[in-house]
């Protein structure tokens, strides 16, 4: 909406100046441009979705019907119950043989406030944050609200593959941080541990701290390898925060619930944010989160089955279509081509295409602009190989009359 077509009382509204710097969100745009046209009748194809379309397990919403039921209906610590910390514990004991104590500990309201109090306690006017292009669209928008600036890192040259040369070339005396997402949203590249590994020496070397957003950890195929930086050793940890969520894992976006590991003094400072702002994530939503991590892995695997078989052929069909061109994604559940074979006539940027096939065809993909990457679009096969395939026919009724 432009500002002349706003309300009055809105455009009047005198937001601070940290807000003002900030975009809405365009990934959530995107989800909202979908969800009016379906409940205007209309037969959309909605391949912008960021979540998941399985239901959260039965055992998981169980476990938090029964919380309910037990009375856990109180304020807990900031950090989270007892429970969950050690189920958090205990996950990454198993999964990478990382040791980590409660004060290393704390569970948020989603991966999206753990990376949130990770930025706001370190970064303020004055530093730098690099940030691999393209990027998850509310970096950006974290670290200008914390008054710090965001720096990009072009990764085009490698296919989006972040590499320990380009972060490297990006350090500046002013830097303060790096947010690493792999997989990444929305490119869906898994950064290999070796460079991860070496990416992380470089920084922790150079005195600079790292977030890494393992939102899609478990969402890698191989021969690709999952790999948390919680692995590595002391020397990295000291100046790592891992931000981990249920949301994708579990099919949880709904339940808001996930972690920061971080060394004791930096979680003590996110706590204190988190305390003043709030405070715990919801008690039913720790218990559910706890089952999810103590229970078997069995529906995890399943799910990524699944996106397995969808990516598998969304990449070969995708790569029929004239004019587009795709990376094979190694993790996620994003494919991320390039549309720069069909910007033609009035269909100038990946916005314009984008909005071309949502009026020509119902059919919402997300453009590449909002997370740094002008020319490519986003498309999410989180459902249905059947709708996939209704999506990919229409994307390629636009595609092919643009790409002549
Ligand atoms: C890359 C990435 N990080 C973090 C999040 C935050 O997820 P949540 O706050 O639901 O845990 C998302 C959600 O879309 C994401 O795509």
């Amino acid at each position: 909406m432009s500002s002349s077509t706003q309300g009055t009382t809105e455009a009047a509204f005198p937001v601070s100046e940290n807000v003002a710097r900030m975009q809405p969100s365009s990934t959530l745009a995107a989800m909202q441009a979908a969800l009016a046209m379906r409940n205007a009748g209309v037969d959309v194809v909605d391949l912008g979705a960021g979540e998941p379309d399985f239901d959260t397990p039965e055992h998981i919403k169980r476990a938090a019907a029964e919380a309910m039921q037990a009375g856990q209906t109180k304020y807990t610590p900031t950090a989270g119950t007892r429970k969950l910390q050690e189920a958090i514990i205990g996950y990454y004991k198993r999964e990478f043989g990382a040791s980590f104590a409660p004060e290393q500990v704390m569970a948020t309201a989603g991966g999206k406030q753990a990376i949130f109090n990770a930025v706001v306690t370190l970064c303020g006017p004055g530093d730098e944050v690099l940030i691999p292009k393209p990027y998850w669209v509310t970096f950006p928008e974290i670290v200008t609200f914390a008054g710090a600036t965001p720096v990009f890192i072009d990764t085009e040259e490698t296919g989006f593959q972040l590499t320990a040369e380009q972060v490297s070339r990006a350090i500046t005396p002013r830097t303060r941080l790096i947010i690493i997402n792999s997989p990444s949203n929305p490119s869906g590249r898994v950064i290999p541990p070796d460079e991860f590994r070496k990416i992380l020496e470089l920084v922790a070397g150079r005195g600079i701290y790292a977030v890494t957003d393992e939102c899609y950890l478990r969402f890698v195929y191989p021969p690709a390898e999952v790999f948390s930086a919680a692995s590595l050793p002391e020397e990295i940890r000291a100046r790592l925060c891992v931000a981990g969520s249920f949301s994708k894992t579990f099919a949880m976006t709904g339940w808001r619930i996930g972690y920061a590991l971080a060394p004791a003094a930096w979680t003590n400072a996110m706590l204190k944010v988190q305390s003043h702002s709030t405070s715990n994530p919801s008690s039913i939503a720790q218990a559910a989160a706890a089952a999810a991590f103590n229970s078997p892995q069995g529906c995890v695997a399943e799910m990524l089955a699944e996106y397995r078989r969808r990516r598998d052929w969304l990449i070969k069909a995708l790569g029929e279509i004239p004019g587009l061109k795709c990376n094979e994604p190694e993790g996620a559940f994003y494919a991320f081509p390039d549309v720069r074979g069909c910007l033609k006539g009035d269909v100038k940027t990946s916005g314009d295409f984008a909005d071309k096939l949502l009026h020509d065809e119902q059919t919402v993909v997300t453009d590449g602009a909002g997370f740094g990457a002008e020319g490519f679009v986003r498309i999410s096969y989180a459902t249905s190989l059947d709708r996939l395939e209704e999506g990919v026919h229409r994307i390629r009724r636009v595609a092919s009359q643009l790409a002549q």
